[in-house]
């Protein structure tokens, strides 16, 4: 019997295999994805073919997405609620993509905001696939008839998009009593939804920042992370607090501290509120590498286990594709398009 039969929530989220995994990532996504996995019917892809549309490294592509899913299991992804899969291995993500592409408007995907910064990013070198990338993401959601999509706030217009899609899908090719794509919502929580930069306050941490010391990936060491918080941003201001928007850098570090420490807001507010960075530093140092040890550790044992990641693959694939086409065929009969004989 399908692990998938109690009629619960659908979820769909995923990330891409362009670099390590930082603490927005987790803290953003993958945290919340563990947090509510026992509540959904849970899809989780390792995006693949979204890691193309900026330059890439064939050489390290496969090696990378294998060191997602690896992450995905070591964070708390638990098989008994969840599935695990790369997009590529599943070719309905491209095939519905063509297909949402023909009655997407330009114009929807010229307004995006990640598509305006990373193409400012790219210079002379934007492809087709980055200002496709949306309608990609969008087929990854509606495949699987997702009823949540939970990501970090950055990625809310996206959704949006989907949805738009979907309602003009459902407009053009179903009826009010058979509605062709469901849709889904965006899930984002408040805590960790915007981890910013370690040396810019103002601006997210990204995979994408050209400088190391801006974020803490889910991998570093006990001595890069010391390294990264002594150097980072901070002001001249004793006692830190929340929310003071002269202070993004100090809002910052103390919310990783409340994400990491497992404490609530109030409780790090009263804490902190006499310590200067002196103090500070260290403590979020510690909680930093303990919260992340228990990751690492089943993270290198996953790792050494190469046959069981495959598996945990194969079985995520199967049970995806089969959802994936089923919608795919769905989409299809809508369009007009004859069952292959
Ligand atoms: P990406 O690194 O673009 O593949 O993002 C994967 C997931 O992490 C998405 O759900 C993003 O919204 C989330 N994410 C990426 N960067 C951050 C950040 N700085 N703060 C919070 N969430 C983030
Ligand atoms: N665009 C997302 C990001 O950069 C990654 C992504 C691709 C995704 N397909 C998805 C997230 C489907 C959620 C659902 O973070």
């Amino acid at each position: 019997m399908s692990k998938y039969s109690l009629g619960k929530q659908r979820v769909l989220s995923g990330v891409q295999p362009t670099g390590n995994l930082h603490l927005g990532n987790y803290l953003g996504a993958i945290r919340n994805w563990v947090a509510s996995q026992s509540q959904y019917d849970n899809f989780f892809c390792v995006v693949d073919l979204h890691a193309i549309t900026v330059p890439h490294n064939p050489a390290t592509l496969a090696a990378d997405t294998y060191s997602i899913a690896a992450l995905y299991l070591a964070c708390g992804i638990d098989l008994e609620y969840s599935t695990i899969f790369v997009q590529s291995h599943i070719s309905a993500h491209s095939e519905l993509a063509w297909l949402l592409n023909c009655i997407t408007p330009l114009n929807w995907l010229e307004r995006m905001i990640q598509f305006k910064e990373k193409a400012l990013k790219q210079g002379e070198n934007v492809s087709v696939g980055l200002l496709d990338y949306p309608v990609l993401m969008a087929a990854d959601i509606l495949l699987y008839d997702a009823d949540q999509v939970p990501v970090g706030e950055d990625q809310k217009q996206h959704i949006e998009l989907t949805r738009d899609i979907a309602i003009r899908i459902n407009d053009q090719f179903g009826s009010k009593k058979k509605t062709v794509l469901k849709l889904p919502e965006p899930l984002i929580r408040k805590e960790g939804a915007r981890v910013m930069s370690l040396t810019d306050g103002t601006r997210k941490m990204s995979k994408s920042d050209p400088s190391e010391l801006s974020r803490i990936n889910l991998l570093d060491s006990p001595e890069e992370i010391k390294k990264k918080i002594k150097r980072c941003k901070t002001d001249a201001v004793k006692g830190l607090e929340f929310d003071n928007p002269e202070r993004p850098e100090c809002n910052n570090l103390l919310t990783l501290y409340t994400l990491l420490s497992g404490k609530n807001k109030e409780e790090v507010a009263q804490e902190c509120q006499d310590m200067g960075w002196g103090q500070f530093k260290p403590l979020l140092t510690e909680t930093t590498i303990e919260a992340l040890k228990p990751i690492q550790q089943k993270y290198q044992e996953v790792m050494e286990e190469k046959g069981y990641l495959e598996s945990v693959l194969r079985e995520g694939r199967q049970q995806a594709e089969a959802v994936a086409n089923q919608t795919l065929s769905r989409v299809k009969a809508a369009l007009g398009y004859s069952v292959p004989l």
